[in-house]
């Protein structure tokens, strides 16, 4: 079923995961894009992530639900100074496997996983189900919901590459976070805004993010 039309937009959340991989960044930032223009999230991270988190960002994600809603929101709002409506966010605990989004009757308009880490990459491609990210993204799948993977690991290794090349057979879309260079970028957050961009493409969401490939006419838009 595709439900990327127009009118579901704003209707149905985007579910969202962090994982364990290097690159929360990418995670929150996309999380910052969706909620500030008002699109609907489901929230779930890892443990690792919640790990990566702390050590790459120096941001602290609880792997409690209630409290992790409330640092997602303050750190958004203290970093924007733009207030973010509450309602938008749902967040779920990694190992509640009862959650809403566990279930292929509760529509959403699909998942992306950003990062994405090896070990979840496996566990989705071998369809273990075995906590609310990879039964999330299982649920993607036997649904035909867009799935966007976004990986962080180099070198890939066989195991790597033959996960990769199963999910995208099945449908699954992999999006490296691997930033160009053609969109001129002067500072980090502009290289982590091309693959943010590229993901929010992918589910045609409208987005100033980065300055696409012959387009003159303005400087992207930098987020705060
Ligand atoms: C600081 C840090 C960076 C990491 N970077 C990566 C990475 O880029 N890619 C990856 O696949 N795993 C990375 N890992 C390892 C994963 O966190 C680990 O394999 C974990 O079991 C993944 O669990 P998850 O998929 O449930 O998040 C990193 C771990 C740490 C502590």
């Amino acid at each position: 079923m595709n439900d990327l039309t127009d009118s579901n937009y704003l209707k149905f959340p985007i579910t969202i995961a962090i994982t364990g991989a290097s690159g929360t960044i990418y995670g929150i930032r996309i999380l910052q894009f969706l909620l500030e223009n008002n699109y609907k999230v489901e929230l779930v991270i890892s443990e690792s992530a919640s790990k990566v988190a702390l050590d790459e960002l120096n941001v602290s994600l609880s792997l409690n639900p209630e409290i992790l809603k409330e640092q997602v929101l303050s750190y958004l709002e203290l970093k924007n100074n733009k207030k973010i409506q509450r309602v938008l966010l749902n967040t779920w605990a990694h190992n509640d496997i009862a959650a809403s989004i566990s279930s292929g009757s509760y529509r959403t308009l699909g998942m992306i996983i950003i990062p994405t880490s090896m070990g979840t990459l496996g566990a989705i491609s071998s369809g273990t189900s075995d906590n609310l990210i990879t039964r999330a993204a299982d649920v993607c799948l036997k649904e035909r919901r867009k799935l966007v993977l976004v990986p962080r690991e180099m070198p890939f290794n066989t195991i790597h590459l033959e996960n990769l090349l199963k999910l995208s057979k099945m449908g699954a879309i992999i999006a490296p976070a691997s930033p160009a260079f053609y969109h001129k970028p002067k500072e980090l957050i502009h290289l982590v805004d091309f693959v943010v961009g590229k993901a929010l493409d992918l589910f045609g969401i409208e987005h100033s993010m980065f300055k696409r490939w012959k387009e003159e006419s303005r400087e992207p838009a930098i987020f705060q």
